[in-house]
């Protein structure tokens, strides 16, 4: 049996399977649109396990999955062996055995990795404590949808050096593209942590205004991301001046679109006028996940399709 091909972080993917999934997620889109059915995944299935809580991702996998004909079982820690002491490995084994494809949203990489190695089947990473590769992956179809290609721009990121930013790190060295990050003191991307192999595309500004100036994209997360609660109180605190504002968004370039991976809170990471205002690509960015995972999906069981055939 051939090694299955998993998407555990954005490297993952060469740029050449990117132009791929985003020429492809275009396809899918617009044919969705048009109420036209597309049912290549007809009779397989997704196993979705979560470990922590979710809106969009639990959504736009299990939507995107019967729309591509097959069906999705949603797993939790809460009531399922995996809150009990299961080891990965075992799990892997027998989840991998009854499914063709599990998408996993837990806490260290490590997990994530450890399944991926006993799991017959591809597996996609809904989100850990270090990445978030399928949020960057709408964000940029998004962003190429509003303003075409990403390489040679300029992403602004103010807050949290998390999961997410961490993934835009990536992509921008996959991509080719420039990620201002602007933390607090003591909030500092961890490089190794990132999994960045250093190639020039990522600065660090200590002023927040200074990193938005002139960006194509200012993106920010939350302050506090899940299983950081004890943390909340400090963090509330130290983040105060990196609230994402319209001070922000007027020294970016004049056509700099605004991101949130979402969920958001107005008044701590960006401000109410930043989020609802013109600028504010959100509600793209948070619907583009279901098309951008149907690319995903349909990529890692089937393979590259050629549109001329269908
Ligand atoms: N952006 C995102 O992953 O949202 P959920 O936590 O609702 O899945
Ligand atoms: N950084 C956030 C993203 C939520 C989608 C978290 O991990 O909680």
């Amino acid at each position: 049996m051939n090694a299955p091909r998993h998407y555990l972080q954005f490297k993952d993917f060469s740029r050449a399977e990117y132009d791929y999934l985003f020429s492809r997620t275009r396809w899918i889109k617009d044919r969705f649109k048009r109420y036209e059915p597309h049912h290549p995944l007809f009779d397989r299935t997704l196993v979705m396990i979560f470990e922590k809580a979710s809106t969009r991702t639990r959504l736009s996998f299990e939507a995107g999955m019967q729309q591509l004909g097959g069906s999705a079982i949603y797993l939790n820690t809460r009531d399922s062996q995996l809150g009990r002491g299961e080891p990965v490995e075992d799990a892997a084994q027998v989840i991998s055995r009854m499914s063709d494809i599990v998408m996993i949203r837990t806490f260290e990489q490590s997990i994530i990795e450890r399944f991926a190695e006993y799991s017959r089947v591809p597996v996609v990473n809904g989100l850990t404590n270090e990445y978030h590769p399928c949020q960057i992956l709408a964000d940029i179809f998004t962003f190429i949808e509003h303003r075409g290609p990403i390489q040679g721009k300029t992403v602004a990121w103010v807050g949290d050096s998390n999961n997410v930013c961490n993934t835009w790190l990536q992509a921008a060295e996959v991509l080719d593209f420039q990620v201002r990050v602007s933390t607090p003191p003591g909030y500092e991307v961890e490089t190794e942590r990132a999994g960045l192999y250093g190639t020039g595309n990522f600065v660090h500004f200590d002023d927040p205004m200074e990193a938005c100036r002139g960006a194509d994209l200012v993106t920010t997360d939350v302050w506090t991301s899940m299983g950081f609660e004890a943390e909340n109180e400090e963090r509330m605190r130290d983040f105060a001046d990196w609230q994402v504002d319209e001070d922000m968004m007027k020294v970016a370039n004049p056509g700099a679109v605004f991101m949130h991976c979402l969920p958001a809170h107005r008044g701590e990471e960006v401000s109410a006028e930043v989020i609802d205002g013109p600028q504010s690509v959100v509600w793209d960015e948070a619907e583009n996940r279901l098309h951008v995972q149907k690319a995903l999906m349909e990529f890692l069981l089937i393979g590259k399709i050629d549109e001329e055939r269908i």
